[in-house]
C-alpha cells in the first residue's frame, strides 16, 4: 500500500460531530411517535409526553428525587443563562474557564450581569487548579469542556459543606460520566449531545439548595418571561412537570423520547458510559499507534471521553480544514475539525451514539487524509 492509498472500508456512520452528534444507531424518523404533533402541548397528551420525557431522563441518569428536571427554551445556553440570571448576585461568584464555553459564561457574568467574579483559568488542554475554589462563593464550571476535550475528574473537589451553589454546564457530560448529584445544585444540558437528540430545548436540573435560592432571592435586574421560574416567591412547579414556560417542539420531544428509550433499552447510564468509554479507548489506540497524532488534553484523568480533541503534527488551521474537507468529501468522516477558537487540531465525538467499529474504521482514513494533505502541501512548495 502506498502512503496515499485509500482504505477499503469506511465508517458505516461517519458522524463524529461534537454537536449535534450522531443519532442513536437504528434511529429513523418514521420510528418517532407523532400523535402529539399538531396538538396543543398543554393538552392532556402533550403534557403526558413531556412528563414521560422528564421521567425517562430521571431514570436514565439515575437522578435522585431531591432534584427537579425541567425542559426549558434555548438549548443548553438557554438553560444555563436562565440559571445565571435567576440565581446569581446573591453572593460572590467564581467562574472556571479552560475553553471557549466556560469563557462564554465568564463574559456574561462580567459584561452582562456585572458581577466582578473571581476567574480561575487554564489554557486549552489543561484544567485549572480546582483546589483554589472558594466554596463560600457560587461556582460556575463546565463539566466537560467540549472545545478542548478537558473535563473535571469527578465531583471530589466540590465541597460537601459549600455555602455557595455549584452550577455545572454538563451538556457534553451527562449520560457519559457519573455525576454525584449531591454535589451539584444546578446542571444544564441539551439533547443533541450524548443522546443524539435534536437541538431545541435545554434541560435544567435543580437541587434543593437551588430551589431555596430561587424562593429566597430576587435579582436586581429584570428577567424576561422565558427565564422566570418563580411566581410570588414560590417555584413554578409546573415547569418540572411538563408545563413548559412557552411552546416546545413536540417533534424534538418525541425524538428525545426515542433516544431515551433506546438508552433505557441498552441498560441505561452504565451502558451509555460503557459505549462512550469503548469509543474513547478505541480512539486512544489510534492515537498511540501514530506519532503524528496526540491528545490536546495531556492528563488521561481529566481527558474527555466524549469530545476528544487531538493535535496533528505540523498542522495549522488550513491543514486541518483541508484534511477534514477531504474526509467529508469521501463520506469517511463528517465534522471532525476542532472548534474555531481552539488550537488547530481534530475533535472526534466518542459519545454513546457512535459505534466503536466506526471509530476503529476512522484510523486508516486519518492516515490517508494526513498523507494526502501533506503531499499536496509539499508539492505546492516544491
Ligand atoms: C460545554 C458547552 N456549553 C454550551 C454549549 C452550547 O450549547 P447549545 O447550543 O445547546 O446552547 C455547548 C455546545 O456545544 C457546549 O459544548
Amino acid at each position: 500500500m502506498t502512503a496515499t492509498a485509500k482504505p477499503a472500508r469506511k465508517p458505516a456512520r461517519p458522524y463524529f460531530s461534537s454537536g449535534p452528534c450522531a443519532k442513536p444507531p437504528g434511529w429513523f424518523p418514521a420510528k418517532l411517535s407523532t400523535e402529539s404533533l399538531g396538538r396543543s402541548h398543554r393538552a392532556k397528551l402533550g403534557k403526558a409526553r413531556l412528563q414521560y420525557c422528564i421521567d425517562l431522563m430521571r431514570d436514565v441518569f439515575q437522578l435522585p428525587e431531591t432534584h427537579r428536571i425541567g425542559i426549558v427554551p434555548g438549548s443548553d445556553t438557554g438553560a444555563f443563562e436562565m440559571a445565571m440570571w435567576t440565581m446569581l448576585g446573591a453572593r460572590r461568584v467564581t467562574t472556571l474557564a479552560w475553553e471557549s464555553f466556560g469563557e462564554g459564561w465568564v463574559t456574561d457574568a462580567v459584561k452582562q450581569l456585572k458581577l466582578d467574579p473571581t476567574v480561575i483559568r487554564a489554557d486549552y488542554g489543561e484544567l485549572p487548579d480546582l483546589a483554589q475554589v472558594d466554596w463560600s462563593n457560587d461556582v460556575l464550571f463546565t463539566w466537560n469542556g467540549t472545545t478542548s476535550g478537558v473535563r473535571v475528574p469527578d465531583g471530589e473537589w466540590i465541597a460537601a459543606d459549600r455555602q455557595g451553589l455549584s452550577f455545572a454546564d454538563a451538556t457534553s457530560a451527562v449520560f457519559a460520566y457519573d455525576i454525584p448529584w449531591d454535589k451539584v445544585d444546578v446542571a444544564t444540558f441539551s439533547w443533541q449531545k450524548v443522546l443524539g437528540g435534536e437541538g431545541a430545548h435545554g434541560v435544567l436540573i435543580l437541587g434543593p439548595r437551588a430551589v431555596e435560592r430561587l424562593e429566597s432571592y430576587t435579582p436586581a435586574w429584570p428577567l424576561p418571561k422565558v427565564f422566570r421560574l418563580t411566581k410570588a416567591g414560590k417555584l413554578v412547579e409546573g415547569v418540572f412537570k411538563g408545563e413548559t414556560i412557552n411552546t416546545p417542539s413536540m417533534l424534538a420531544v418525541e425524538d428525545a423520547i426515542w433516544a431515551l428509550e433506546w438508552a433505557q433499552g441498552l441498560g441505561g447510564l452504565q451502558a451509555l458510559k460503557a459505549r462512550s468509554d469503548a469509543n474513547a479507548e478505541a480512539l486512544d489506540r489510534i492515537v498511540k499507534e501514530r506519532d503524528w497524532l496526540g491528545h490536546l488534553a495531556a492528563d488521561p484523568a481529566t481527558r474527555s471521553k466524549t469530545s476528544v480533541c487531538l493535535t496533528v503534527e505540523g498542522a495549522d488551521a488550513d491543514f486541518v480544514k483541508r484534511l477534514s474537507a477531504l474526509l467529508e468529501a469521501e463520506g469517511a468522516a463528517y465534522d471532525i475539525a476542532g472548534y474555531r477558537d481552539a488550537p488547530p487540531g481534530l475533535r472526534i465525538w466518542c459519545g454513546a451514539t457512535v459505534d466503536t467499529a466506526d471509530i476503529e474504521a476512522l484510523g486508516p482514513w486519518l492516515d490517508w487524509a494526513w498523507a494526502t494533505v501533506k503531499a499536496e502541501a509539499q508539492a505546492a512548495t516544491a
